[in-house]
């Protein structure tokens, strides 16, 4: 399978050329003799792994370069430390650690996971995960390195994992790590580039996998009633957008569940304009609906045997002579008026009608908004979790165990009355802003005043999570794709178990 331009693969026997890394557990080398692989050395790894007072632990590596019996390989024990330590999410970690070994070294790198036990990874399929976590730690956003840095000169062609495993496996990651590219390069666009119309267009080219995407523009919202997204947009030149992409793999006339994504593609706080430090940090508020069109990619790619529906709100909020006032009431689509306090709490604002939309047009069994939507959960959950907030405990405890088994890690966070009382206005229905303390969970309370007849939703808020300042053993620093894996195991475990 290929994704970008790296073929990822399995086989059963040792390449002769390129790189093998070897995963090894900590101290554990001498009695297992390497799974033979010393054996086939004549000894030269031990007496490698001996000389050099190798170990194993955790970020150790050693590297053999042309040993007997591999004259021609690259030989990288790379150490994992103790196998009671190890965690399902180790076999992405390690995928993501041994293509980073073999980044601009080798064209051909295999891993041999032979040396760990298996039993460490009980829960999860190792090999098509080590694939997984090679992909995504794989990605690059260098389109617009022109002149600057060449490209890369040993790109990575293929990545093997030796096992007997059935090829087959490796379709659902494919899709899966295509998803999460997409969504990754959505979110690494610069907003110059990436602004609601051109996006739509972008989610217009889901149709080729047989999604039926729709687009509707502002006038189409305007007669619909949306002032609640259209307030957030009226102060750029730049059109809002709304784009439902519909996926029909389950039975037929069942209803569907919604997917909805806060996409706005550039959040300067509009009139309550944001400081200018760190404000380029922005062009990721569309983060939320990168991962929703990056799951309908995922699941429309692997013909998930279910209905899904993906709606995105695409906004613009900036400041100008049309530009919305705090202290404006809007009216929104489910006909409830806001006053408008904040200017910069435009998510919640633009959610409010998609939601509806979502409701009016499809009837869905149930709802999940992503949105990077607060600073205050980081606060909360730094880069660690996105913040579940739901009206429905089967929903809430469906999406906690899907995070864990994706490790998209989720934290349920509170969200009860008294939050939905801080947002009372006195000349509105509602305010847009609730006071300092609790700012994720009032914004929570805001969107679920827009969830009718009781239908099971949640609110994820990935403010924390859309971008890795630092990379990670399977994702290199910049936009994460945060969320695809998630809904992907949600519609999964839901429709498909
Ligand atoms: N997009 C931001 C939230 C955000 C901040 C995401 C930092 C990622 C990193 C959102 O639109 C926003 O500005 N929220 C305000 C709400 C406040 C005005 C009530 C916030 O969190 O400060
Ligand atoms: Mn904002
Ligand atoms: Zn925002």
């Amino acid at each position: 399978m290929k994704v970008n331009s790296m073929k990822t693969r399995f086989s059963s026997s040792l390449p002769s050329r390129g790189m093998i890394v070897i995963p090894v557990l900590e101290n554990k080398m001498k009695d297992e003799g390497l799974s033979g692989l010393d054996e086939k050395s004549d000894g030269a790894i031990l007496r490698a792994v001996a000389a050099a007072g190798f170990k194993g632990k955790s970020g150790e590596s050693l590297t053999i370069a042309g040993p007997a019996g591999f004259e021609e390989v690259v030989l990288v024990l790379m150490g994992v430390g103790k196998a009671d330590a190890l965690e399902d999410e180790d076999a992405l970690n390690i995928g993501g650690k041994a293509l980073a070994l073999a980044k601009g070294k080798a064209t051909e790198v295999a891993v041999m996971p032979a040396a760990l036990e298996e039993e460490a990874f009980a829960k999860t399929d190792l090999a098509p995960q080590l694939c997984l976590g090679a992909l995504l730690r794989a990605y690059d956003f260098d389109k617009y390195k022109k002149k600057t840095a060449p490209k890369d000169q040993t790109p990575l062609e293929t990545f093997t994992v030796i096992t007997d495993a059935d090829e087959k496996a490796l379709e659902d990651v494919s899709a899966i790590a295509e998803g999460v590219y997409l969504a990754r390069d959505l979110v690494s666009e610069p907003p110059n580039v990436l602004f609601p119309e051109s996006y739509a267009t972008r989610c217009q080219a889901l149709e080729k996998l047989g999604v039926e995407v729709k687009i509707l523009d502002e006038a189409e919202m305007t007669k619909l009633g949306m002032g609640s997204l259209l307030g957030v947009g009226q102060g750029s030149i730049r059109e809002s957008r709304l784009v439902t992409m519909n996926w029909q793999g389950g039975q037929k006339g069942e209803a569907p569940i919604a997917l909805i994504g806060k996409g706005v593609t550039f959040d300067t706080g509009g009139i309550s304009l944001k400081p200018g430090a760190g404000m380029e940090d922005m062009k990721f508020d569309m983060g939320g609906s990168a991962a929703v069109v990056g799951a309908m990619h995922a699941l429309a790619a692997r013909k998930a045997k279910a209905n899904v529906v993906g709606l995105v709100g695409l906004v613009e909020n900036m400041p100008g002579g049309n530009a919305q006032r705090p202290s404006d009431v809007v009216t929104s689509m489910s006909g409830q008026t806001i006053e408008i306090l904040n200017t910069d709490a435009e998510g919640r604002l633009v959610l409010a009608d998609v939601l509806t939309y979502a409701q009016k047009e499809f009837s869905p069994k149930a709802m999940v908004d992503l949105a990077t939507l607060t600073g205050a959960i980081m606060i909360s959950l730094a880069h660690e979790f996105g913040g579940l907030f739901s009206n429905n405990k089967d929903l809430s405890q469906e999406l906690l165990q899907a995070a864990t088994t994706s490790h998209e890690k989720l934290w349920e966070m509170p969200l009860t009355k008294t939050h939905d009382e801080m947002i009372k206005s006195p000349i509105a229905d509602m305010k847009n802003i609730g006071p300092r303390w609790g700012g994720s969970s009032t914004a929570a309370a805001f969107i679920g005043r827009f969830v009718e007849n009781e239908t099971p939703w949640a609110h994820l808020d990935i403010a924390g999570m859309a971008w890795a300042e630092k990379d990670l053993d399977y994702c290199p620093k910049g936009a994460t794709g945060y969320g695809v894996r998630l809904l992907d195991e949600l519609v999964r475990s839901r429709y498909e178990g």
